[in-house]
C-alpha cells in the first residue's frame, strides 16, 4: 500500500474516531458510536496490514493479532458487565507497558544509527590508534550526532513515553488489584508521602536530563523503575469509594502514553488516538470529581481519599428489619415512590424483576422515580445502562442532582443493592467518605434497603442508615426478594 493511501486510510479512522466519541456522549446515539469506533478501528488495523511490505514482518504481525485477538475474545466473552471495570484497568496496563516497550525499542534504534553514522569516524580512530596516535572523532561525532536537534525531541518522547507508560502500568495494575479486591481497598497513607512523590518526579528529571545528555540507557533504566514504583504509590494512596476517578484517570495516562508511542514510531493515527483518548478520559475525570466533589489537582497529585477519616467499625446501633408482605402494603399505599439503584441490583441482575414492579406501580397511579448516583455500581453510567436494558423510561431516571430535594415529599424510597451511594456518614467531616455527596434517602417517610447482611459497601465505611427509625432492611439476594415483592404486590 502506497503512503498516500495509508495516510488517507488513517484519516479516515480519525475522522470515525471522533464521531465514535460524539455518538458515545448520549444513550440514543451509542449504538453509532460503537459502530463508528469499530469501523474506524477495522480501517486502521486493515490499512496497516497493508502497508508492511517485508513477508517475515507481515507473518509476526498476523500472528502477533491473531494471538491478541483470540485472548481479546476470550476475555470480552468471560467478563460480567459489573467486572468492566477490572478489565479497563487491566487493558490500561498493556497501554502503559507497550508505551515503556516502545520506548525502549525506540531509543536504542536511535542510538544503533548514530553509531552507524559514525561509523567512519570509529574507522579513522581505529587507523589512528593502529598509527601509534588517539584521535576521538568516534565520540565527538556521537556527541554531535545526539546535540542535532531531531534526536533532542525523539529523547524527550523516549522520556514521556517511558515514564507515562510506567506509571500507567503500574497504576492500573494496583487498580485493577483493588477493583478485584485482591488489594485491600484503604488508601495507604506512608508518612511525608506528598514528599516522597515530589522526590520521585525531581529525580526522574534528572535521570532524564542525563540520558538526554549522554543517551546512555542506565538513566532510562533507573527511571523506568522510579516510574513504576511512583505509579503503584500514585494509586495505592487513593480509597476505595474514590476509584471511579482513578480508572478515568488512567484512562487518561494511558491515552497520553499511545500519543506518547505515536509520536516516538512517527504514527500519526496513535498519536491522533492517543490525544482522544487522553483527552476524554481527562474531561470524564473532571466532570467525576465534580460529581464526587473532589479537587482534579489532588486527583492527579494521588492525594485524596486520604483526609485521616477513620472508619467505624461495628455495628451502630439496633436495626429493624421488614416482611415482604409490609413492604408490598407501603407500596400499594404510597403515592410517591423513588427507587435507588446500585452495585448489588447490578451483582443480582434484579433490573428486570425492579422494572416489572416499576410498571406494576405506574399502573396504579403510583408515582415511581429511578435516583441515580453518578458513581453507583463499578463504572459511569452503569445503572442507567441496567435500567435501559430492562426497558424503564428514560423520564423516570433521574440524576442525583435532578432529585435530591424530592426525598422529603416521597413516602417510600427503596435502595435496591446501594451503600456507599446513600451513605449519610458522607455529611460527617471525620469520615473517609467526608464530601462526597450521596442520595438523600433517608428524609423519605419510610426507607426499605436490599440487601443480604449487614456489610459495608465498596469503600469499607459503615453505614448510619441502616440504624435510623425510619429505615427497614429487607434481608436476601435483590433479585429473588424483588421477585417476591413483585407477586405480593401483583396479590
Ligand atoms: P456499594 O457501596 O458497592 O454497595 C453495594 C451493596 O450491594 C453491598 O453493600 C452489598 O451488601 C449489596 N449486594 C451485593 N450483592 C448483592 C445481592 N446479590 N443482592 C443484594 N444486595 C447485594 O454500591 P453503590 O452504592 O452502588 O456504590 C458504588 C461504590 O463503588 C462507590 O463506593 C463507588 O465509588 C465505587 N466504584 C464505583 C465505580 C463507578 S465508575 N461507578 C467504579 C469503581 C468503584 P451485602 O453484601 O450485604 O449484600
Amino acid at each position: 500500500m502506497s503512503q498516500g493511501l495509508l495516510t488517507a486510510a488513517y484519516i479516515i479512522s480519525g475522522v470515525l474516531f471522533i464521531l465514535s466519541l460524539a455518538g458515545l456522549s448520549k444513550q440514543e446515539s451509542a449504538r453509532f458510536g460503537n459502530f463508528y469506533g469499530i469501523a474506524g478501528m477495522a480501517i486502521a488495523v486493515i490499512a496497516t496490514i497493508a502497508s508492511v511490505n517485508d513477508i517475515n514482518w507481515l507473518a509476526l504481525l498476523i500472528v502477533a493479532i491473531v494471538i491478541g485477538g483470540a485472548i481479546g475474545v476470550f476475555l470480552a466473552r468471560r467478563v460480567g458487565m459489573t467486572e468492566m471495570p477490572e478489565l479497563v484497568a487491566m487493558l490500561h496496563s498493556f497501554v502503559g507497558m507497550a508505551a515503556v516497550l516502545v520506548g525502549f525499542a525506540s531509543g536504542l534504534q536511535m542510538l544503533g544509527e548514530i553509531s552507524h553514522a559514525c561509523g567512519s569516524a570509529k574507522a579513522l580512530d581505529s587507523v589512528a590508534a593502529a598509527l601509534g596516535t588517539t584521535t576521538d572523532l568516534s565520540n565527538q561525532c556521537y556527541v554531535a550526532a545526539l546535540g542535532e536537534t531531531k534526536h533532542v525531541i525523539h529523547m524527550v518522547e523516549v522520556c514521556l513515553g517511558i515514564f507515562i507508560g510506567a506509571v500507567t502500568f503500574t497504576g492500573s495494575v494496583v487498580a485493577f488489584g483493588k477493583l478485584r479486591g485482591i488489594i485491600s481497598s484503604a488508601p495507604l497513607s506512608l508518612p511525608g508521602k506528598h514528599w516522597l512523590n515530589l522526590a520521585m518526579v525531581t529525580a526522574s528529571l534528572v535521570l532524564g536530563a542525563i540520558y538526554l545528555g549522554n543517551g546512555a540507557m542506565w538513566p532510562l533504566v533507573i527511571m523506568t523503575l522510579i516510574a513504576f514504583v511512583f505509579g503503584y504509590h500514585l494509586v495505592s494512596a487513593i480509597g476505595g469509594a474514590d476509584m471511579p476517578v482513578v480508572v478515568s484517570m488512567l484512562n487518561s495516562y494511558s491515552g497520553w502514553a499511545a500519543a506518547a508511542a505515536g509520536f516516538m514510531l512517527g504514527n500519526d493515527l496513535l498519536i491522533i488516538t492517543g490525544a482522544l483518548v487522553g483527552s476524554s478520559g481527562a474531561i470524564l475525570s473532571y466532570i467525576m470529581c465534580k460529581a464526587m466533589n473532589r479537587s482534579f489537582i489532588s486527583v492527579i497529585l494521588g492525594g485524596f481519599g486520604t483526609a485521616g477519616g477513620t472508619v467505624v467499625e461495628g455495628e451502630q446501633g439496633e436495626h429493624q428489619e421488614a416482611t415482604v408482605d409490609e413492604v408490598a402494603q407501603m407500596l400499594k399505599s404510597a403515592r410517591s415512590v423513588i427507587i435507588a439503584p446500585g452495585y448489588g441490583m447490578a451483582v443480582a441482575q434484579a433490573q428486570y424483576p425492579v422494572a416489572d414492579i416499576t410498571r406494576k406501580l405506574r399502573a396504579k397511579g403510583i408515582k415511581v422515580r429511578f435516583a441515580i448516583h453518578p458513581v453507583a455500581g463499578r463504572l459511569p453510567g452503569h445503572m442507567n445502562v441496567l435500567l435501559a436494558e430492562a426497558k424503564v423510561p428514560y423520564d423516570i431516571v433521574l440524576e442525583m442532582d435532578e432529585i435530591n430535594e424530592d426525598f422529603e415529599e416521597t413516602d417510600v424510597v427503596l435502595v435496591i443493592g446501594a451503600n456507599d451511594t446513600v451513605n449519610p456518614a458522607a455529611k460527617e467531616p471525620g469520615s473517609p467518605i467526608a464530601g462526597m455527596p450521596v442520595l438523600e434517602v433517608w428524609h423519605a417517610q419510610q426507607v426499605i434497603v436490599f440487601k443480604r447482611s449487614m456489610a459495608t459497601g465498596y469503600a469499607g465505611v459503615q453505614n448510619p442508615l441502616f440504624f435510623k427509625e425510619n429505615t427497614k432492611m429487607l434481608f436476601g439476594d435483590a433479585k429473588a426478594m424483588v421477585d417476591k415483592l413483585l407477586a405480593a404486590v401483583s396479590g
